[in-house]
């Protein structure tokens, strides 16, 4: 496995293989989600990249750049196994000085994490951009535990005619059901029992549907008021919305993409599932 710290030495890389190249864009501090969408891309790929960079650009001025979890060690001696090069760019090769340049994907961004975090989506679409000229992968493989970031970064491609396909993967859980993420390492003892109300909501909101229940005003009323039992959590948003617009409906139409961002005690945790 090599790493690329360097923009440069990552393009030299890549002029120098044959074969497609499936590309794996992270943040680092790694979990079995991440390395879930690492396998997929070695099962369909003759080369894999993984870039691990924390992008300053999609964090706000109140949110968690300085304080994101970071262990490079672990994540290569995880990587190894399964990857051929690791991009490692520093922040000042990714942005010099100098910066001036933005990729926005409207309409879709205004919406659930858009709505909340503003300017998060143009520094996601921004970097993926510049990842993608980089690394220039044949595919690139992202989690559906981001349901809006794969939808925002697949209209990206597709507005843009860039030349590659975008691979959606399933959204890994602890036995209890939480979603795997980097941000579950913030959560003390007794908030991670807490964190199991996102996925139980979920499952209530799977369930009221499978029941008949065809109004959606409805099933966000129960999950509200579900979530709200754990004296924990705080909710953000809860949402039901058309799964290709990502706009709120009023009456069940699947399928329909329920999620929500919910903080414990001072972390801020996302989830969904798709009602097919
Ligand atoms: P990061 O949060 O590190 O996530 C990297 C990829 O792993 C994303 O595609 C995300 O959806 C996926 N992922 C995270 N948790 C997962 C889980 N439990 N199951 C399956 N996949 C999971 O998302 C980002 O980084 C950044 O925004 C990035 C795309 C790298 C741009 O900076």
């Amino acid at each position: 496995m090599k790493v690329a710290k360097t923009i440069a030495e990552m393009r030299e890389f890549r002029q120098e293989t044959e074969g497609t190249l499936g590309f794996v864009p992270t943040m680092g501090y790694l979990h079995d989600g991440h390395m879930s969408l690492v396998k997929m891309a070695r099962e369909e790929n003759q080369v894999v990249a993984v870039s691990i960079f924390v992008n300053p650009m999609q964090f706000g001025p109140r949110e968690d750049f300085k304080s994101y979890p970071r262990d490079t060690r672990r994540d290569l001696a995880l990587l190894e196994p399964l990857t051929d090069i690791v991009f490692m760019p520093s922040d000042k090769d990714m942005y010099p000085r100098d910066y001036d340049s933005w990729v926005e994907v409207k309409g879709l961004t205004d919406v659930l994490e858009g709505a909340v975090r503003p300017g998060h989506f143009l520094g996601v679409t921004t970097v993926v951009a510049k990842l993608f000229n980089v690394v220039q992968p044949d595919k690139a493989y992202f989690g559906q535990k981001d349901a809006q970031q794969v939808a925002v970064i697949k209209k990206m491609v597709k507005d843009l005619n860039m030349n590659l396909e975008v691979v959606t993967c399933p959204t890994l859980r602890e036995k209890d059901g939480l979603a795997m993420s980097s941000r579950n390492t913030y959560l003390k003892r007794g908030q991670r029992q807490a964190a199991t109300v996102l996925y139980k909501a979920l499952m209530l909101a799977e369930e009221l549907v499978s029941r008949g229940e065809n109004d959606a005003g409805a099933i966000r009323l129960e999950m509200k008021e579900f979530i709200e039992k754990e004296p924990e959590a705080n909710i953000e948003y809860i949402s039901i919305a058309d799964n290709a617009t990502l706009r709120e409906i009023h009456h069940i139409k699947l399928p329909a993409l329920v999620s929500m961002a919910v903080k414990i005690g001072k972390t801020r945790l996302i989830d969904n599932i798709v009602l097919e």
